[in-house]
Parts: C-alpha cells; structure tokens; sequence
C-alpha cells in the first residue's frame, strides 16, 4: 500500500500507537506526524536523553483537539511494569527509545546494554501480553559492522564493531525468536544516520549534522574524525517516518517478521557534507564562507563506508523517500537556523 492511502485510512480510522523515546528526536517526529493524522498516542519516556522542548514543539504545531490525544508516560523501559501500563490496549507499538552513540557504548557497555537490551526485552514481553498488532522497533546500520559489501543487504552483515552495534544485533535477533515462538509480528528498521529538526545539537555523544549547524551558526568546534572521506547514507527524518508508518500498517505477509534498511540509498563523504552544510548556513551567515574543519583521529567503533541497498523495502513495503539528502538538507538547515 504506498503512504498517502494509508493516510487516509489511518485519519478515518484512528488507531492507539505506543511510542516509546517520543521525547527524542526520531520519537518526536513520529508523534507528530500521527498527531496530525488525528491518531490516539501513548508516549513513554524517560528523559535521560530526550527533552520537554521536543514535545512542546510538537503541541505548538498541532491543534489542540489533536494534542489532547496524547498521552505522556514518564518512565523506564528498564521497568517491566511500566512497559505494561504502557501496552494497554495499544494496536501498534513503534519502539525506538535505547541509548544511542557508539561511543557512549565503548564508555559505558552496562548502562547501553541494560537500556537496549533489557529494556528491549521488557517491551517484547508487554507488547506480546497485551496483544498488539505490530512491533515496529528502531535497528541500527551498524549491525552490518565490519562487513566490506557495499550496498549493504539486509542478510549480509558482519562482526559488530561496538557494544551498541551488539544490543541492536540482540534485538534484532529477540525480535525473530519472539516472532516465531510467540507468533508475534516484528519489524524492524535498520536506520542509516537519520537527521532532521529536533536531532540534538548538544552533548558530548550528539550526532555530526546538528553538531556543525551548531557550531557554524552558533560558534564552537568544528572537527572531521578521520580524513573526511569516511561516507554515510544520511536520510531525511521524513523518509524515516514514512517507513515506520508503511512497516505497522503493512498489509502484506510476506513482509512481516523481516528487517529492512531505512536510508535514501545515496553515499555522501563527510567532506562534501561538510560543504552541503556551510553553504546553507553561509546564506544567513556569511561570516562561516570560508571556515574549515579541524581533522582528528578516527574514532574507534566507526565503520568506513555506509551505504544501503533499499530494494527490500521498497518492494515488500512500499517505501519511496520523498525527501533526498539536498532537499532535507534545506529543510533541517531552515529549522535550526530558526531554533538554534
Ligand atoms: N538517529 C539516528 O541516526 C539513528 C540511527 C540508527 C538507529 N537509531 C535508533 O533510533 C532510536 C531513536 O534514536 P534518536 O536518534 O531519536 O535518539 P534520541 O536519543 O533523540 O531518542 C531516544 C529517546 O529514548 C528515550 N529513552 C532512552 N532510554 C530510555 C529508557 N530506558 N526508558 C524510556 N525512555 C528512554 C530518551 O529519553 C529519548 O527521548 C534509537 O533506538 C536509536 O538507537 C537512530
């Protein structure tokens, strides 16, 4: 079914979505967009990474007959029961909190593993008792870890580089064992470095691109880890709704129980990103025209090369971005020039 019809099936019908990380950035996309289409949300989290502001941007965007059908849910996937009360009587659960970062994993493998892992498990407890529909989860890219093929293909994946890439391995790997024995239905979305409005700008673990919006516009380091040819394939926030969207209300069999890559399908190296960036925070603020990264050491954890095969998807889903890495680009450059 492509996107716009189950819009409009979804707006006459609405259903009840969990979200958990909806105070996030990828959450609080998703919230919003159901929001807007009218549907009833339950949003669990904890805050250790997601933020009040996210929410309020979201209600000052909607109507506030839409906002009414929210409901917060401030706690801890690390905690079975409120996994539960969270579950109540849900049809779809969208399931992205988990402690993102490389990094931060590499720091503190415990806290990672107990976040993404157990609290992972804890939400496929609570989903299969209180008999949702579909457990749409966020997987990760770095799943295919040191595997050299590149476009990345979903059943070709490498050693994990990382204790995050482990977790996301881990769910993925319960997700299936859930499927098969408890005749659940998962999917999951393997994400390549989504950006957009409200991805954090700040912290020691914040990701590239709103990283440089930040220090372009609003002064503060600006560094390549590596030589700046290390490539990714960055996708819009906008393709990645769109896919969670297609994935919870799929109907067709064979594409359950199945992972899929989420990606716009296009390599951009971090240097041409770079560029992508400055030219677009240049047109409100010359003085950045001629700034030039600093390079450092690459990062340990990190993979070269990033680049997805988006077949799978496409064909068992529907998924056709909408947004290319330019035209998103335009679009995050607008909101953080606005919001920073
Ligand atoms: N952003 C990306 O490029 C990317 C790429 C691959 C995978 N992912 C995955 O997508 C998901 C969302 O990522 P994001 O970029 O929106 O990150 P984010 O940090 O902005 O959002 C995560 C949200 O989950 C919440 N959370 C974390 N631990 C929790 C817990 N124990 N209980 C309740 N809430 C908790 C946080 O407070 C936050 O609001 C994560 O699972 C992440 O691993 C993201």
């Amino acid at each position: 079914m492509k996107i716009e019809q189950i819009k409009k099936e979804l707006s006459g019908t609405p259903r009840k979505w969990l979200i958990t990380g909806a105070a996030g950035f990828i959450g609080s996309n998703l919230l919003e967009t159901l929001l807007d289409l009218n549907q009833e949300v339950v949003g669990l989290d904890n805050f250790s990474t997601g933020h009040h502001h996210n929410l309020e941007q979201v209600k000052e965007r909607l109507l506030p007959e839409q906002w009414q059908r929210f409901q917060l849910i401030e706690d801890d996937i690390r905690d079975l029961k409120a996994c539960r009360r969270a579950c109540a009587g849900v049809n779809y659960v969208l399931h992205e909190a988990a402690l993102g970062s490389v990094p931060r994993s590499i720091e503190d493998p415990l806290l990672t593993n107990a976040n993404n892992i157990t609290g992972f498990l804890n939400m496929l407890v609570a989903a299969r008792d209180a008999g949702v529909n579909n457990f749409v989860y966020a997987a990760s890219s770095s799943t295919y870890g040191d595997h050299p093929g590149l476009p990345k293909v979903e059943d070709k994946i490498g050693r994990p580089l990382s204790p995050y890439a482990v977790t996301k391995y881990v769910d993925e790997l319960y997700a299936d064992v859930f499927a098969r024995t408890y005749n659940m239905a998962c999917i999951g979305l393997r994400y390549f470095n989504v950006f957009g409005r409200r991805q954090d700008p700040n912290g020691a673990y914040a990701a590239v691109i709103p990283k440089w919006f930040a220090g372009m516009v609003k002064g503060g380091e600006l560094f390549i880890n590596g030589t700046g040819e290390t490539s990714r394939d960055f996708c819009y926030i906008d393709n990645t709704v769109q896919a969670n969207i297609l994935a919870a209300c799929t109907d067709n069999k064979e594409a359950m129980n199945q992972v899929y890559n989420v990606a716009y399908g296009r390599r951009t190296t971090l240097n041409e990103l770079f560029e992508m960036i400055k030219v677009r925070v240049a047109a409100h603020h010359p003085e950045v025209s001629d700034i030039k990264p600093e390079y450092r050491d690459f990062r340990a954890g990190d993979v070269l090369h990033s680049l997805a095969d988006i077949s799978k998807i496409s064909k068992l889903l529907g998924y056709e971005p909408e947004y290319s890495v330019e035209s998103g680009m335009d679009q995050a450059a607008k909101w953080y020039i606005e919001n920073l």
